[in-house]
């Protein structure tokens, strides 16, 4: 099944796109990875995305346009790699996340049912299907996290059964850094994963509001900066980084007032220019590193990919903490599209009815969901065909019961 994958993550930086070409027999599910790349947003349409979510205050009619005209972009991607790559048989988005309802557990402790991480109660990705449908003439599966928010999951990370089925052979870290930077611990027991907090996000904020540019240019500024030591101290005390996996977080907990606050709370000041962006990228790589050697402490290998991978400060930094790091392109999946691959790989298995987490012991799931359920919400074609042989409704004969 030749599979074509839209996805933005939290920086919303570009809608990636990939193609695959998916088979399963026996248990074994086979992946062909035929062509990936990274399309721009239009740019004022990404200002708008950028603009509406947290700390802003926004409105429903904005999110009404915004979900229209994401899914009108991602529908002129999908058109456009159709055009380029060849046909395919299903479409998979996963849109624009601009809300991951998380509620806290107040004390931090292990909570109940596995949720010491705060319970996931919803999750919003916009970029409404079926303009993807209408440009692509695919059936589009779309709206992946719900379900497994639905089964008691946390709904993020959703990496974790890919991960599992591609690197188990022994005790690995799975890393991806995005906007926000997630794990996942395979090989060593049950599955366990989670986020681990900002990744890209805080320090692409504070570099855009100082200097314009959308990201610190293969970490060249923070690199040139000072890691202010009473800032980061006061940073790492948030909370959310000692709490226990399964765990999910997004921009609308780290947005781009988040530093300022945290910082003016702890009445230490922000730190200024290049510090500052030195400051978030050691925030990235500590709380990063202290996650895997606490909860993979057996780890011998991190496979990183994401964005993050070409800021060479953030890399140094994690090369200097975790042994045994690699990017994912040594092991076949390119650093900035294992995402995009990945979203194929589970529209693929909902297409098939297939479950898309990780098993973790019983019943429960790696995101801890307590049942395994197929992933996804399902866009038909447009326009529908009608199979041949049938004819289309023409009457309605209504019957009391
Ligand atoms: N050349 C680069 N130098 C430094 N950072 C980069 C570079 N290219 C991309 N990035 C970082 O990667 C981010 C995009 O990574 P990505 O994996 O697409 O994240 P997301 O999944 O959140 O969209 C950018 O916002 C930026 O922070
Ligand atoms: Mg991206």
């Amino acid at each position: 099944m030749r599979v074509l994958a839209l996805s933005s993550g939290t920086s919303v930086d570009a809608i990636d796109v990939a193609l695959a070409d998916l088979d399963d027999a026996g248990g074994v599910v086979r992946m062909r990875t035929l062509a990936h790349t990274e399309r721009g947003w239009p740019p004022p349409l990404r200002a708008r995305i950028l603009a509406a979510l947290p700390p802003a205050a926004t409105d429903l009619g904005e999110v009404c346009r915004l979900d229209t005209e994401i899914g009108q972009a991602f529908g002129d991607v999908g058109a456009w790699a159709i055009g380029a790559w060849g046909a395919v048989d299903l479409v998979v988005s996963h849109g624009q996340t601009v809300h991951h309802w998380v509620e806290p557990v107040p004390d931090g402790g292990a909570g109940v049912d596995g949720a010491g991480g705060g319970r996931a109660r919803g999750t919003l990705q916009l970029g409404a299907a079926a303009w993807i449908a209408a440009r692509t003439a695919r059936p589009v599966i779309h709206d992946l996290r719900t379900a497994d928010i639905a089964a008691g999951g946390q709904g993020a990370p959703l990496v974790s059964l890919l991960d599992a089925l591609w690197l188990a052979d022994r005790p690995t870290a799975a890393l991806n850094i995005g906007g926000i930077a997630n794990i996942t611990l395979v090989g060593d027991g049950v599955v366990r994963t989670g986020d681990t907090g900002p990744g890209n996000c805080l320090l692409d904020a504070a570099v855009s509001t100082h200097t314009g540019r959308a990201f610190d240019p293969d970490g060249a500024l923070a690199g040139a900066g000072r890691v202010d030591q009473g800032a980061l101290a006061a940073l790492l005390a948030d909370p959310y980084y000692a709490r226990p996996l399964p765990k999910s977080t997004g921009r609308e907990t780290f947005d781009g007032g988040y530093v300022s606050v945290v910082l003016s709370a702890a009445g230490v000041a922000v730190p200024s220019g290049n510090d500052l962006f030195a400051t978030l990228t050691e925030l990235t790589v500590r709380t990063i590193a202290e996650a895997i050697g606490r909860d993979g402490p057996r780890t011998e290998r991190v496979v990183v990919s994401g964005g993050g991978v070409r800021n060479a400060t953030l890399m140094a930094g994690l090369r200097s903490r975790l042994p045994g790091l690699v990017t994912s392109d040594t092991l076949g999946l390119a650093a900035e599209a294992k995402e995009a691959y990945l979203f194929a790989l589970l529209g693929y298995l909902s297409a098939r009815g297939l479950p898309g987490t990780a098993p973790a012991g019983g019943r429960r799931r790696a995101t801890g969901a307590s049942s395994a359920v197929v992933l996804g919400s399902l866009t038909p074609p447009a326009p529908a065909p009608c199979p041949p042989g049938r004819v289309p409704v023409h009457r309605l004969v209504l019957e009391e019961g």
